[in-house]
């Protein structure tokens, strides 16, 4: 059984004027221990495939389905006290700004210690403590942090609490969306190469959302490529960054004239998203795509397999 395992899933905003079709049929499966970069240009639906798995979506404006299975257990369908008892301890998630969910009137050690006591009520203070030094050391924070208020910290060291706070409980997914972005390029390839080892000594299993391809070649087992909503390739980094076989990946590596290079972003390919309001009959890349004729823009691919773990939607690709 895979640790997770997305059917099917379909995200909407449902607007005033206007229903946007942010995910759109994601099949993924992500295995204990997988470290799975997703990418994608802005606006894919990277971040709402996030917050759909811990459903952190604004439930008023959004619906979705399909199945969300973590470990067999269907997230869409449990009860909110069960959603409750995985958050943290089995699955923890950290965005860009997740500094935003510290309050400012709690030191930054009362509040790690009020998330630990979450699941570990009786815990005392002297083991928590512990707990977050080791963390700190982690991220690649001195101890003299856990007495300083959220106003203290630069946004980058805010980040880096927020980061040590999902590792708390001991997650065994861990989602990273653009959660290491904005800290500088040592402190992020720091962090990365820590968490590397917690993958291998703690079984942990990371979800790295990025529009950074390079972060992904060096830090992921996996990729899956996303784009307006669809999963365009996903597969091994070896595979799918060495010989990429959709014609969005291909667009998107030449978009990166060096892995190992400065970060760029992903403007390397002609045109722009479609809009995610109108229903797109065949293949979303159609527009953007220098292969793309009649078949493509009348009949949507689907991902199919190439070899193993490695699937491609896309029409000419892979054993046709
Ligand atoms: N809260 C929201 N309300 C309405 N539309 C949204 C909301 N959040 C995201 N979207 C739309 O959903 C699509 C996917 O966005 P998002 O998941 O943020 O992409 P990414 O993380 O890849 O940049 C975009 O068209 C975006 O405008
Ligand atoms: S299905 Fe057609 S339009 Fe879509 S990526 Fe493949 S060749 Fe291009
Ligand atoms: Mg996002």
């Amino acid at each position: 059984m895979s640790l997770l395992e997305l059917k099917d899933v379909n995200v909407q905003y449902i607007l005033k004027d206007k229903k946007i079709m942010a995910c759109q049929h994601i099949d993924l499966e992500i295995e204990e221990r997988d470290s799975i970069g997703i990418v994608g240009e802005s606006g894919s639906g990277k971040s709402t495939l996030a917050n759909a798995i811990l459903r952190l979506l604004p439930k008023r404006i959004t619906a979705v389905d399909g199945e969300i299975l973590f470990e067999g257990k269907d997230l869409l369908k449990i009860t909110p006290e069960e959603l409750n008892a995985l958050r943290w301890k089995e699955i923890s998630v950290v965005f860009q700004k997740s500094m935003n969910a510290l309050s400012p009137v709690h030191k930054v050690g009362k509040q790690m210690e009020d998330v630990y006591r979450i699941h570990e009520p009786k815990a005392n203070r002297d083991e928590i403590r512990k707990r977050v030094y080791e963390l700190f050391k982690i991220v690649n924070l001195s101890d003299r942090v856990y007495e300083l208020y959220p106003h203290e910290l630069s946004g980058g060291m805010m980040q880096r609490v927020s980061i040590a706070l999902s590792l708390l409980h001991n997650p065994k997914l861990l989602v990273l969306d653009e959660a290491t972005t904005a800290l500088d390029v040592v402190t992020q390839s720091q962090i990365l190469q820590e968490i590397m080892k917690l993958e291998e000594n703690m079984n942990l299993t990371r979800i790295m959302i990025t529009h950074d391809v390079s972060v992904v070649a060096s830090t992921c087992k996996k990729i899956a490529v996303m784009y307006a909503g669809c999963l365009m390739e996903t597969g091994t980094v070896q595979d799918v960054l060495v010989n990429p076989k959709h014609p969005y990946t291909q667009g998107l590596l030449k978009s990166f004239p060096s892995f190992k290079g400065a970060k760029n972003d992903l403007r390397g390919i002609p045109g722009s998203l479609p809009d995610l309001s109108q229903e797109i009959q065949g293949c979303v890349f159609a527009d953007r795509c220098p292969y793309a004729d009649d078949r493509c823009r009348q009949e949507k691919p689907v991902l199919r397999v190439v070899n193993g773990c490695w699937k491609v939607a896309c029409h000419k690709a892979g054993g046709e």
